[in-house]
């Protein structure tokens, strides 16, 4: 997504509703194990886009380093100016130009999340991959998207509840991303060949997919990287 027309419209859109919803899920998933995010631990956003997701995670964990990894320079340069705008140092938040899949990495994320990025994939395995190169032996993982609709007359109808007074650009994006976008079974089948069966995955509201859980020991890239 490095079109400018397309990077416009998505960067002046407002997702603060799910974008916080996905800062509130880390926490509620956090506080179901008891758990809290080490001092220095580092939280991974893939696709992060124009770092509306990044930015919360930084604002909220202050003590933690956020890397945001996207393959659209124009995305990153919107991300980055957020960036500078909310007095955020680069020591806590940084961005990255990269295209997933990412090959293994001496990175051990705390946690690694991703928003919308699924079904822009080529390939979905090339998330999972790259999910289990950047995980540390306990690793917090949360993937949220858009799930396929039935039928063309629901895709209909979720247009118009959703899009309808949208800029063209986005309406016509958002009804391809429907049509691109997994089912659950799906998604749980790419979970299994990718090792990573524990994984939850649920239907959340009329639209949404969310992938949740841990990944530990031997499933995360600290096995895969060189010593
Ligand atoms: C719909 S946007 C979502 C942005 C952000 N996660 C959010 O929630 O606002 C999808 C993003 O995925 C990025 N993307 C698509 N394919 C990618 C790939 N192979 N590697 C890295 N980023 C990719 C696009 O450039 C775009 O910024």
């Amino acid at each position: 997504m490095n079109d400018p027309l397309q990077v416009d419209a998505y960067a002046a859109a407002d997702f603060n509703v799910s974008d916080q919803a996905v800062v509130d899920r880390i926490e509620q998933l956090l506080a179901v194990d008891g758990v809290h995010f080490r001092q220095q631990a580092c939280l991974v956003d893939l696709g992060c886009g124009p770092g509306n997701i990044s930015l919360r995670l930084a604002k909220r964990w202050t003590d933690c380093c956020v890397l945001g990894v996207d393959a659209a320079e124009r995305m990153l340069r919107v991300a980055e100016a957020r960036r500078h705008d909310a007095g955020v140092m680069t020591e806590r938040l940084r961005y990255q130009r990269r295209a997933l899949p990412l090959p293994a990495s001496s990175l051990e994320a705390d946690l690694v999340v991703s928003n919308s990025l699924l079904h822009h994939l080529h390939d979905p395995m090339h998330l999972w991959s790259s999910v289990k190169s950047l995980a540390s032996s306990r690793c917090l993982v949360l993937h949220r998207d858009l799930k396929r609709p039935d039928s063309e007359a629901s895709i209909d109808g979720l247009c118009q509840q959703h899009v309808a007074n949208a800029p063209e650009v986005l309406q016509r994006d958002y009804r391809a991303s429907l049509r691109a976008a997994f089912t659950a079974a799906e998604v749980k089948a790419q979970l299994a060949v990718a090792g990573l069966p524990q994984l939850q995955v649920m239907e959340v509201e009329d639209r949404y997919l969310e992938v949740s859980g841990w990944i530990t020991g031997c499933q995360a890239g600290v096995d895969q990287r060189s010593p």
